[in-house]
């Protein structure tokens, strides 16, 4: 479903990353290795790669990984990009911060799961950085699954990592513009925590 929805000559999700990312990536400590998950056509890991990170990617679909990277091409910047889903993946590889932007595509059951799994990607004193969609997106119907449960909520992320020092958590309205994919008035969720040392 997704190889055919990125099948398209322009950028489904665009080419810029996400303004929440474009906004708040300073967090970030300057060298790190970052991986993001479900990266799709590249969007948020050139963008990283761009300041200087040590950027891997990955996602299950072959024509997006395809067209990120050309977008890696075109921007002059090295990501380790791959093609694999996330229960395929290898967790076990540490890293400084695990990148989350617009991973609902897992309902409660197996969304516990790969947040335990981003957890034990991230190194001690690491980072988590997620954003999405609150369940109220679902009325908006601007983008995102149109199942509310597989939605984010700021209780619903604050147990899932407790005991990490939450750095940015907000739940809000606002109008995106990041490509045919997610366009318009939005309900959206940050979340940013450290992983205790
Ligand atoms: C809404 S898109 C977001 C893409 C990207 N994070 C962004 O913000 O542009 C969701 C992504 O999840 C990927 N995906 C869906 N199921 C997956 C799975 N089981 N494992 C890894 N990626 C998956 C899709 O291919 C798609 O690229």
């Amino acid at each position: 479903m997704w190889d055919q929805r990125y099948d398209r000559e322009d950028y489904l999700f665009g080419k810029a990353p996400a303004a929440f990312l474009a906004d708040r990536a300073e967090v970030i400590p300057p060298g790190s290795r970052v991986l993001c998950v479900a990266d799709g056509e590249g969007r948020n890991s050139v963008f990283l790669a761009g300041l200087g990170h040590a950027v891997t990617a990955f996602d299950a679909s072959g024509v997006a990984v395809e067209k990120a990277r050309k977008l890696a091409q075109e921007a002059g910047v090295a990501v380790d990009f791959n093609v694999s889903g996330i229960e395929d993946w290898d967790w076990s590889r540490p890293f400084d911060a695990v990148v989350g932007i617009f991973i609902q595509f897992v309902g409660p059951d197996m969304r516990a799961t790969l947040f335990e799994d981003m957890a034990r990607a991230v190194s001690p004193g690491g980072l988590l950085v997620l954003h999405g969609y609150a369940p109220r997106q679902v009325e908006n119907g601007t983008g995102g699954p149109p199942q509310r449960e597989n939605m984010y909520t700021e209780d619903l992320l604050a147990d899932a990592f407790a005991g990490w020092e939450i750095l940015r958590s907000a739940d809000y309205d606002a109008i995106i513009d990041e490509g045919p994919g997610h366009s318009g008035q939005s309900a959206l969720i940050d979340f940013i925590a450290r992983k205790p040392a």
